[in-house]
């Protein structure tokens, strides 16, 4: 859930300074504590030290991020001012390389100053601040468009799994993308239970996903990872949705470490498997999941994960951060337009055509 403060307007060519503010994600479920900044430092290492994390948010939390860096640019003319968008820009994408919402983001706000013939600076930090907050709104609509396509997959009494967070959290807010459809179904009277995979190593799925569930009223049940295929067999699961941070432009959907897993046993119990994604997320110019960037992380994480250490200290660890459900184990793609089905390439090139 991502937001600003401060930017009022008090005349056009007169914004009051603003911030970027974030949940410090790191600090739940035990502490709800907010970040304001506007330091492109600090930004930079929410995102990379997952303070802010999940696609969608560290989209919006970047663009959001660089309107509030540039508004303090001492820059005297337009170009100065937009190669100094250009190299925030470029910095705030190298935080981390698996979600393509960020660099979407960070794309869509440079376009929109290189765009415009504006040249009075204090106009082009407002247009880059108002791009920000765009990218916010639009989040969180389309967000609750994909609830509402996602719902119609859901009964009464469901049980749905999903990995990793991909709610309110992970986007600009507050219905997310995979528990948007729980979000809605229960909004509308279904009792659905979502079992919520912990998700090592930084349990998302415990930490994040199962306290906002919970705030919101949702029925969830947490589970270790290890635990998917017993609760499977067991019949517990009538659909597995999770989200993503990257889908190839043939459907193959790069998602937390474990999904590319799930996906395998769900075919297996023969049980639905969806992926719930903005267009956004979908990135064309990668063919295939071969071509998607899969981010490795610090050994630590899975060593001494929340402090305590687990394993021998010198161990050898391997910690990719995510992997790739191949198209053909996803029944369908939920976006904002509706849910995509197979073949892919063409469904989501319809998709795609409709967007500016
Ligand atoms: O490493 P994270 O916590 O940023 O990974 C997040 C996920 O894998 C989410 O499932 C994905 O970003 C979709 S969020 C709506």
């Amino acid at each position: 859930m991502i937001n600003s403060t401060g930017w009022k307007q008090l005349k056009p060519g007169k914004l009051m300074p603003g911030k970027l503010r974030i949940i410090d994600q790191t600090k739940l479920p035990g502490e709800v504590v907010y970040i304001e900044t506007d330091s492109a430092e600090e930004i930079y290492n929410s995102i990379k030290r997952m303070a802010v994390r999940g696609a969608p948010a560290i989209g919006c939390a970047a663009a959001l991020g660089l309107g509030a860096v540039c508004q303090h640019s001492d820059a005297v003319s337009r170009d100065e001012f937009v190669q100094e968008v250009k190299k925030t820009a470029a910095y705030l994408n190298n935080s981390r390389p698996t979600a393509v919402n960020l660099s979407w983001s960070l794309n869509r706000c440079l376009k929109k100053i290189e765009e415009s013939a504006e040249t009075d600076i204090f106009l082009l930090k407002e247009l880059l601040i108002e791009e920000g907050i765009e990218i916010l709104n639009e989040d969180c609509n389309l967000c609750k468009c994909i609830g509402e396509h996602g719902a119609k997959l859901l009964k009464d009494g469901y049980g749905m799994l999903t990995h990793c967070n991909a709610g309110g959290l992970a986007t600009g807010g507050p219905y997310g993308t995979a528990l948007a459809p729980a979000y809605i179904a229960n909004e509308n009277g279904l009792k659905i239970t979502v079992y919520s995979d912990e998700t090592r190593p930084l349990l998302q799925g415990s930490r994040l996903t199962a306290w906002e569930l919970m705030k919101n009223r949702v029925n969830v049940v947490t589970i270790c990872d290890n635990m998917a295929a017993q609760v499977m067999k067991e019949g517990r699961i009538d659909i597995v949705i999770v989200g993503s941070d990257r889908i190839a432009a043939n459907g193959d959907a790069a998602n937390k470490i474990g999904s590319y897993g799930l996906s395998i046993l769900a075919d297996y119990h023969k049980i639905p498997f969806y992926i719930a994604a903005p267009y956004s997320t979908i990135d064309p110019s990668v063919e295939n999941g071969d071509e998607i960037p899969i981010e490795q992380r610090n050994a630590d994480e899975i060593k001494r994960g929340f402090g305590k250490l687990t394993a021998p200290k010198e161990v050898n660890v391997y910690n990719p951060a995510f992997d790739v459900i191949p198209n053909e184990l996803i029944h369908g793609i939920i976006t904002e337009e509706g849910i995509l089905r197979p073949p892919f390439k063409d469904s989501i090139y319809k998709l795609l055509k409709n967007k500016k």
